[in-house]
């Protein structure tokens, strides 16, 4: 999503928004679920709410026939709040706590995963009879985010856990594993599958695989195309099974990623020979945490309204914190704060900054760390802006 490509209407009235805030397309929010079934045609969509949890965008994929990954009590309210039903939700942390379990299970959840001896007790004795899904750790290479470090049983110990779950009497249903956050390498996918093929050889009640999340959105480099993913991935099921698994995904990024832009007015500008500093009314305490959990290299695109001669600019948020760095050095056109009528001061638009954004800072109340704002959220809908109040 770009602000070049928004409609004149639509310009218009965000120009006028209060700053900082979030919009969110939700349109591009179906038409990213369209290409996803279309391209890799799995069985069932899970969309993993701990990516993005605002009710308007969980009611835009309910209403389009996906279900949820969601992990504790909070996250199942909010599935319901959403208009949807706790039997569309699987669990795929598998270090839920007990409580969760057994509140989950009895509100209508039936899915769990477990990647330990004591996850298969906690399930046997808080949601007996509920299927269940074993998750593998697997290749995070190439990966933005590593999620397989902390969680998965290493594939060398993944079939004498599995005849621990069934001699407890587990419904053993399914293998998942995550290839990682924000994935360039489509390979990963293709080695969980082949680990998960092993273990469909020796356990044949198995069913269903989950190859997770992972599929990238674009920020400041190139990813690969999920077309091009998802034919790799078929590829790789079909040369691995005979009749092909029920196939569950959980993505969370791809559908939410590019759907929002967060837009923030420039409060202080010291202009230097050199490279001059902005600062902004956002910061990456307040919705753009993985600038700093990525590390060097990432930033979020940028786009501002004005043009004319551009200067090297190093964008800082809102705090006194050295960490608020949202971009180390960017050429922009020239960067003005408007003393008399602050609405009049430039303004800046980072693209694409709809996953793992507000999540982070939606419990906050009105302000955050150091007085912070935290940014209003808008959203686009059926063409038309749906301001929040
Ligand atoms: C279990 C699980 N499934 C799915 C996802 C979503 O991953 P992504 O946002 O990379 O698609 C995550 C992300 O942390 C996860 O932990």
């Amino acid at each position: 999503m770009d602000i070049r490509s928004l409609s004149g209407n639509i310009a218009n009235r965000i120009a006028e928004f209060e700053t900082p805030f979030f919009l969110f397309d939700l349109d591009k929010i179906v038409s990213n679920i369209n290409h996803l079934n279309a391209s890799l045609n799995p069985a069932q969509i899970f969309f993993a709410l701990k990516s993005n949890s605002l009710i308007p965008v969980l009611e835009t994929i309910s209403r389009h026939g996906c279900g949820f990954e969601a992990n504790n009590v909070p996250e199942l309210e909010k599935v319901i709040a959403a208009g949807s039903h706790p039997s569309n939700i699987i669990n795929s942390s598998p270090i839920v706590a007990a409580s969760d379990v057994r509140k989950m299970y009895k509100s209508g959840v039936d899915c769990f995963t477990f990647d330990s001896k004591e996850q298969v007790q906690n399930i046997k004795f808080n949601a007996p009879g509920a299927k269940t899904v074993m998750r593998l750790s697997s290749t995070n290479e190439g990966s933005r985010f590593n999620l397989s470090k902390n969680l998965g049983i290493d594939p060398t110990a993944s079939a004498d856990l599995l005849h621990y779950a069934k001699a407890n009497g587990l419904r053993i249903h399914g293998i998942t594993f995550h290839v990682g956050s924000q994935c360039h390498t489509p390979f990963n996918w293709c080695a969980g599958i082949d680990q998960c093929a092993e273990l469909f050889r020796q356990f044949p009640e198995l069913e269903m695989i989950n190859i997770g999340g992972g599929f990238p959105v674009r920020y400041n480099g190139s990813i690969p195309d999920v077309t091009y993913i998802s034919q790799v991935i078929n590829d790789s099921i079909n040369k691995n099974f005979e009749k092909r698994p029920t196939l569950y995904i959980e993505p969370g990024r791809f559908i939410v990623g590019d759907c929002a832009i967060a837009c923030a007015s420039v409060i202080n500008v010291h202009h230097q020979k050199s490279i001059s500093r902005a600062a902004v009314d956002l910061s990456v305490f307040g919705g753009l945490i993985e600038i700093i959990e990525v590390g060097d290299g990432f930033q979020y695109p940028i786009e501002t309204a004005g043009n004319g001669e551009k200067q090297l600019y190093r964008i800082i948020g809102a705090t006194c914190a050295g960490t608020d760095v949202i971009v180390e050095n960017i050429q922009l056109p020239r960067l003005k704060v408007a003393l008399r009528n602050p609405k009049n001061s430039s303004r800046i638009y980072l693209l694409n900054t709809g996953a793992y954004s507000l999540e982070y800072v939606m419990t906050a109340g009105t302000n955050g760390f150091n007085g912070l704002t935290i940014p209003r959220v808008h959203y686009i809908k059926d063409g038309e802006i749906v301001e929040e109040k």
